[in-house]
Parts: structure tokens; C-alpha cells; sequence
């Protein structure tokens, strides 16, 4: 791993973390008290009385969602590839089962009962739901075939997928930085900014895993190329390492703030 491939993938580690401590602490903890309004204080859909099918596939898709953005930061590792194979099988194995639950989870949810940001946010997250549930299956197949370059390729893509849930709050903590949150409709998410980012969470950052499936070896890459990927990871982690402290403090903290000490 080159040194800035280390730095991001230091930078993905830590918001992973961050993520999933808000997730366990704020959710897992208003649900051991019972509290279960309260998960409505971020989006007001989330839990409804009586909806118990519902809430369940919300539920589930949170821990398995949560799981999901520990365990692919270690997936990534050369490291542990080589070195315990069976490591990096058994989490593997762990990762599929938790994205496939995390996608029917919250598809499903979608379906019983709608996502906040209407019928526009319900058809974006219910098509990122079920490329998390393709793109699982066909990692998993291959891996069995023992097709390794196909493989790769859908365990990557999986990745990205998993990943964008997390790039999902980074963009909009960059949009509140650059813009103050312009057209955001911070109840409803039915603003235009919003109903872009029901798309563009995670499209990009499939095409963006297109591009880089089809790079040249490292060894082959132009002095050129090299530069330019360079550049886009170095401004990616200094963005991402921005966005990771917004997000952080303006909506994660502030939550287990509430949590533990409210
Ligand atoms: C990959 C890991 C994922 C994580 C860690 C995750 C995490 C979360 C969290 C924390 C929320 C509550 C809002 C917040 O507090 O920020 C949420 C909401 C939601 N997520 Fe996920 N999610 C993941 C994947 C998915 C997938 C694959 C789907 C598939 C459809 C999905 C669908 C939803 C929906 C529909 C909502 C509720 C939106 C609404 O209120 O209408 N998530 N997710």
C-alpha cells in the first residue's frame, strides 16, 4: 500500500469508527431504555408505534449496516489477505450476511413504509438497497467458483456501496460548509439538493470504482496518471478528513451528547 493509499485508508478507519459509535451509542441506547421516539429526532420516520415489521427492517439494517462499515476497512487489507487467508474469509463471510440483511433491512423498510424524502428518496435508496443485495451475491458466487478477478471486482463494488452510506453524511456536512445547506429541506429531505443526493451518494462512487477496475497496473501507469491519481486520493483525504470532523460534530456528538449525558 502506497503512503497515501495508507492515509486514506487510516481516514476511512477512523470515520468507520466514528459512524458506527454514534449508531451503537445513540440508537442501540435510546432502544436499551426503551426510548424508541427518540429515534425520530434525526429522521422522523424511523420508528412508528405498532409498525413492528417495519421498525424491525429499520432495526436490522442499522446493526447490520453498522457491521458493514467496521469490517470493510480490515476486507481491504493486503495484509491480512496474504498472510490469514482465513481471516479475511470468515469476515468475509460475515460482511456478505450483514449487507444482504442491511439491504432487504432497509428496502423493506422502504417499502412498509416510505422513505422521509418521499417517493424520489424511496426509489434512490430502494435501487442503492438492491445493488447492495446484487453486488453481495456475486461476490459471494465468485469467491465460491473461485473466480478471484471477478471476484475482486464485486467485492469492490460492494465496498463503495457500503462505503457511500457513510459518504452520504460527508457530502452534505461539505454542502452545509460550502453552501449553508442551500434548497436543503432538513425535515423532509424533498429540497433539490436532497433529492440529488438520493442519486448521487453512491452512483459516483460507482463510477469512480468503474474507472479504477479498468486502471493500468501500477508498474504500466504513465508519469502523468500517476500524478492524477495522486492528486484526486490527496484531495479526497483532505476533503474526507473535513467532512469527517463536520460530520462529527455536527450531527454525531450532539446525539451521543443526548444519549449518555442528556
Ligand atoms: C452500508 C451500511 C449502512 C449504514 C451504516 C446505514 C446507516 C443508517 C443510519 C444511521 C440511518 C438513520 C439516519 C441517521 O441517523 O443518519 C439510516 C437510515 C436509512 N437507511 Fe441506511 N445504512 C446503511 C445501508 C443502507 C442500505 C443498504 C439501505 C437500503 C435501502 C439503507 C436504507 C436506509 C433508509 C431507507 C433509511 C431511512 C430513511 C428514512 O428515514 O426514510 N441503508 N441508515
Amino acid at each position: 500500500m502506497s503512503r497515501l493509499a495508507r492515509v486514506h485508508w487510516l481516514l476511512i478507519a477512523i470515520g468507520a469508527v466514528a459512524w458506527v459509535c454514534y449508531i451503537a451509542i445513540y440508537y442501540g441506547g435510546m432502544a436499551l431504555r426503551g426510548e424508541w421516539e427518540s429515534w425520530n429526532l434525526v429522521l422522523h420516520n424511523l420508528y412508528s408505534p405498532g409498525e413492528a415489521l417495519a421498525n424491525l427492517s429499520i432495526g436490522l439494517h442499522l446493526v447490520a449496516g453498522a457491521l458493514i462499515t467496521l469490517i470493510a476497512p480490515l476486507q481491504l487489507l493486503p495484509g491480512v489477505r496474504a498472510r490469514a487467508p482465513k481471516v479475511h474469509r470468515v469476515l468475509g463471510r460475515i460482511y456478505i450476511g450483514a449487507a444482504l440483511i442491511a439491504g432487504i433491512g432497509g428496502t423493506l423498510f422502504i417499502l412498509l413504509r416510505g422513505a422521509v424524502g418521499g417517493p424520489v428518496m424511496s426509489v434512490g435508496f430502494g435501487l442503492y438497497g438492491v445493488l447492495v443485495v446484487i453486488a453481495a451475491l456475486l461476490a459471494l458466487r465468485h469467491a465460491r467458483r473461485r473466480e478471484l478477478v471477478q471476484h475482486r471486482a464485486w467485492a469492490l463494488r460492494l465496498f463503495a456501496l457500503g462505503l457511500s452510506s457513510l459518504l452520504f453524511r460527508y457530502e452534505y456536512s461539505l454542502w452545509g460548509l460550502f453552501t449553508g445547506m442551500a434548497t436543503h429541506d432538513p425535515v423532509d429531505f424533498r429540497g433539490a439538493i436532497d433529492f440529488a443526493m438520493d442519486f448521487f451518494f453512491y452512483l459516483p462512487t460507482l463510477a469512480v470504482t468503474e474507472v479504477y477496475l479498468r486502471l493500468p497496473p501500477r508498474e504500466r501507469r504513465p508519469a502523468w496518471l500517476r500524478l492524477l491519481i495522486s492528486t484526486i486520493v490527496g484531495l479526497g483525504a483532505l476533503f474526507g478528513a473535513v467532512a469527517l470532523i463536520l460530520a462529527a460534530l455536527a450531527w454525531w456528538w450532539p446525539k451521543i451528547d443526548l444519549t449518555l449525558f442528556g
